[in-house]
Formats: structure tokens, sequence, C-alpha cells
């Protein structure tokens, strides 16, 4: 199987120049010469969906955010690069390949919901992309490429949540990363508007479904669906993990089998191994190993109860114990939930406690059905989907692979120490780095030897984020 380059390119384009060699910045010329509805409407005929995790269509939300224009304040456009799920890192390889190619998309988004600003969003630790996002800009502004819409890099924090678009949002504006419960198209940022008028709508978009805009622009909609299925056109840039022979990042058609994704990227499973399962980061049903040829889509990995998610494939071989897994995935996201609706923060804390003594096989059956109850009511009036993350990724496992964890809790398992979930901080030599600090990280955020037992909207919300003293 041959691997795409039509986001993710081959080697980086190391300047601005090479970029309008190769073709770079007809997509913004284009945009200029179009009616704003326009646009959105070629956006939409390409069927392009956002390739941040929900896969919700892309021009249906630029429409949106037109709609939603304020008479008043000016609208936004938020480029999320804050890329933290586990397994995937496809954004930030889109970025230092090309960041012209986003920062083009952004440009073009701008000027189809009338924004004035476009932010790209990512994280003060991803020192590279920065430094690389920078450099583009500036090369970009002095061509003149963004007449009319102005460009900036927003250094955030290394929380996970701060990837949900509207806790990117309090974020940018100088807040910590705790999701709202307004939607982003009715509250966007103030970013250094009038601060007696209100937010204007924001249109938040990830790095990967903005660098498809310029050549939608570009060659059509009927280009763009040339590859792909009807449902999930397009291609999708594909992070590969766990146990396979090394590690990467590639391009595939949607709607490539999932087997073939693993075989072209990870090289397969290990020599004398065997893959068992499959976690598309940690958003979705888990893939039971007799389900690798379910098509790379949104529909076709829904269709077998998972999801495509931002298709980082966690692949897990015969050599690992699921009840770690699933322990070391609650763990992930209960230290993570940021405690604004109790059941997703008190229930997944929980869980992980519980999984973590099945892992290390000091369960009783009275621990089993704790996991259950709290399974049923962790998603319980949650504002965002970090809690029906836990509900169905957790979930999945402990249902799929009931044998495993049920072995533990009868004492016919040697007991094993929770899987490390973690974001990627690299991926180098064909090698993913986890964010080993991950394991020392409490529930409520900090770092310190013993948990304070406050959450952290509690202990943070009258704190000034120390990523921007
Ligand atoms: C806990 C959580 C973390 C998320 N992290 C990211 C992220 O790192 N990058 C991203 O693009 N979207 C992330 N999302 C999804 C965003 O909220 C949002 O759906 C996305 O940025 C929309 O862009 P799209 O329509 O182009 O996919 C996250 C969502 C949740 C609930
Ligand atoms: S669902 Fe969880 S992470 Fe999301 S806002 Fe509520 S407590 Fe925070």
């Amino acid at each position: 199987m041959t691997l795409l380059h039509r986001v993710l390119y081959p080697e980086p384009m190391l300047s601005l120049d090479e970029y309008l060699a190769r073709g770079g910045g007809k997509g913004v010329t284009a945009a200029r010469a179009m009616d704003p509805l326009a646009i959105i409407d070629r956006v939409a005929a390409s069927g392009l969906r956002g390739r941040g995790g929900a896969g919700f269509p892309t021009g249906r939300k630029w429409q949106t955010v037109a709609e939603n224009r304020s008479p008043v304040a000016p609208s936004t456009v938020i480029v999320n690069a804050a890329e933290g799920e586990p397994g995937t890192f496809k954004d930030r390889s889109i970025l230092r390949r090309n960041p012209y190619l986003v920062v083009e998309g952004a440009i073009i988004a701008a000027l189809a919901v009338g924004a004035d600003l476009a932010i790209v969003a990512t994280k003060q630790s991803f020192g590279g992309e920065v430094d690389r996002l920078r450099d583009a800009m500036e090369e970009m502004e002095d061509a003149g490429l963004n007449e009319g819409v102005g460009l900036a890099v927003f250094e955030g924090p290394d929380e996970y949540l701060y990837g949900e678009e509207s806790a990117l949002l309090e974020s940018v504006d100088g807040r910590w990363p705790f999701p709202r419960v307004v939607p982003t198209f009715r509250r966007g940022v103030y970013a250094g508007a009038d601060p007696d008028v209100p937010e204007g709508p924001a249109l938040v978009n990830n790095t990967e479904t903005l660098a498809n805009i310029p050549r939608i622009l570009i060659r059509g909609p009927e280009w763009f669906r040339g590859v792909g299925t009807e449902a999930s056109p397009g291609t999708i840039v594909c992070t590969v993990t766990g146990y396979t022979r090394q590690h990467g990042v590639g391009e595939v058609r949607m709607g490539t089998p999932l087997g073939e994704v693993i075989e072209a990227i990870g090289g397969g499973p290990r020599p004398g191994r065997s893959v068992k399962a499959v976690m598309s980061g940690v958003a979705t049903g888990v893939i039971t190993a007799d389900r690798l040829d379910t098509p790379v889509s949104y529909e076709g990995l829904a269709a077998i109860g998972s999801g495509l998610g931002s298709a980082g494939f966690i692949v897990l071989d015969d050599s690992v114990d699921m009840a770690a897994v699933a322990a070391g995935v609650a763990r992930f996201l209960a230290v993570e939930s940021c405690g604004q609706c109790s059941p997703c923060k008190l229930d997944g804390a929980t869980l992980a406690t519980a999984l973590a003594t099945v892992a290390t096989s000091e369960a009783r059956d009275h621990d089993y059905g704790v996991i259950r109850k709290r399974l049923a009511t962790v998603a319980d009036r949650s504002r965002c989907f970090l809690a029906t993350q836990q509900q169905v990724s957790v979930g999945s496992i402990v249902e799929r692979f009931a044998d495993e964890i049920e072995a533990h809790v009868r004492g016919g398992a040697d007991p094993v120490e929770p899987e490390l979930i973690a974001e990627l901080v690299d991926i180098r030599g064909g090698r993913a780095i986890l964010d080993e600090r991950h394991r020392a990280k409490q529930l409520d955020w900090s770092f310190n030897e013993r948990d304070s037992g406050t959450v952290p909207v509690e202990r943070y919300q009258k704190v000034a984020p120390p990523w921007l003293r």
C-alpha cells in the first residue's frame, strides 16, 4: 500500500519561496476572488469532516459560524494544534513539515466566515512547531498573503483538556482549560479586543482539517472526493504506536483496511507476536483482532462499535494484559478530568483505583461490581465529552475482554502494573516517546507527592495560569 502526501509532506518545506514554487498560496488567491458563501459551499460540497476527532462536517460548521457573526465583535479562527490524544502525533507532523499549508487553510477559513484574526493554538512545550509557525507567519505576512487577517500563535498548557475546543478558548483568554457550556460559535475569544464588548464567534478547526482546505479550493470538491468513501471523503493522517515493529505517521486513503494501515506505518506486529486489540486513542471503543479488515473511515469504525477519533492507533499484542490497559486508560482520563462535573471526576477516580486493583490481582467480586456501577454513572450530567470517553473506552475493554478482567478477580492471572497511557512527546527513530511525567500527575493536576484531595477547577480557578506569567 502506498502512502499519500496531500497534507503530510514527505520532506519539510523549508521556505515560503519553496512553498509558492510548488503551488502553495493559490488557495488564498482563489478564495479572494470568491464570494465567502461560495467558499463555504465548495468546502461543504467536498464532504470534508473535522479531523480533530468528532468528524463534524466542516462546511456546515463554517456556515454556522458565518451566520452567527456579531454586529459589534469580531469573529476569530482558531486552529486547534493542541494535539494531546494518546497515540496521536499527526498534527505536529503536519506542522513540522509544512506550517504554510495550515496557515493558508486558516486564512481561507477567516475569509469565508468573516474573521479578522487567525490564531494557531499550540502548546508551550511544542517548541519546534512554535518556531516553525512563527517563522512561516512572518514570511507570509511579509509577502502580504494574509491581507485583512491577523496571524498569531498561542502557546498553551500541556493539559489534555486544553484540546477540547471551549477549554482552548478559555486558555487563549488567559484562564485555565476548563470547558464552557456556551458553544464556540456563540462565544469565542476576546483576543485583545474591547473587553466591554461580548466575544464574537470563533471557528475552531483541527490542524489537519485546515491543511486540506487550500487544495479543495484550487482543485475542487470532486478532486477531493476522488479518494476515500462517500461518507468519509479524502485522506486521513494516521499514527501507529504501541506493540508494533516501528512507530510512525502516514497519510492513507479513507476506507483503507485497518490491518493494512498498521502494516504500512507500523510494520505489523513484533516478530512472533500477533495483534490482540487496537485502540483509536482513548475516545472510542476498543477494536478486537478479528476486526482488522474494518475500513478506516468514520462509518466503518462506528459500525463495529468503535470510532475513527483522531486516527491514532495504539496497537496491543498478545503479550499485553487488557486489565492493565483498562486501568491505564481510566487513570489517564480520571487525572485529566477538571472536576466541573462530579461524576466525571469522582466516578472516574474510583474506576481508576478499582481497575488498578484488578490489574494487580487484589480485587474481589465487590470491586468488579463497583466498576460496572461507576461505568454506568461516570458520564452523567457531563459538560464535555471526556466523561463519555471514560465510559465508552474503558467500558468497551471491560466488556470485550471480560475473560481477562475476570481472571484477575478470580485469582487466575498474574498481577501486572497499569499500562502507561499518556500523550506522545515525540516519535524519533521510529519509536514513540510517551510523556513519562504523567505517571506522577495527581488528580488535582499537581505533581506533588500527594494529591490535595481537591479537584482542578476548585484548586486553580482563582490562580493565574503559570504558562502566562
Ligand atoms: C478532552 C478532549 C480533548 C480534545 N483534544 C483535541 C486536540 O488535541 N486537538 C483537536 O483538534 N481536537 C481535540 N478535541 C476535539 C475538539 O473539541 C474539537 O472537536 C475540534 O478541535 C474541532 O475541529 P474539527 O471540526 O476540525 O475536528 C478534543 C476534545 C475533547 C473532548
Ligand atoms: S465532563 Fe469531565 S472533563 Fe468535561 S467539564 Fe465535566 S468534569 Fe471537566
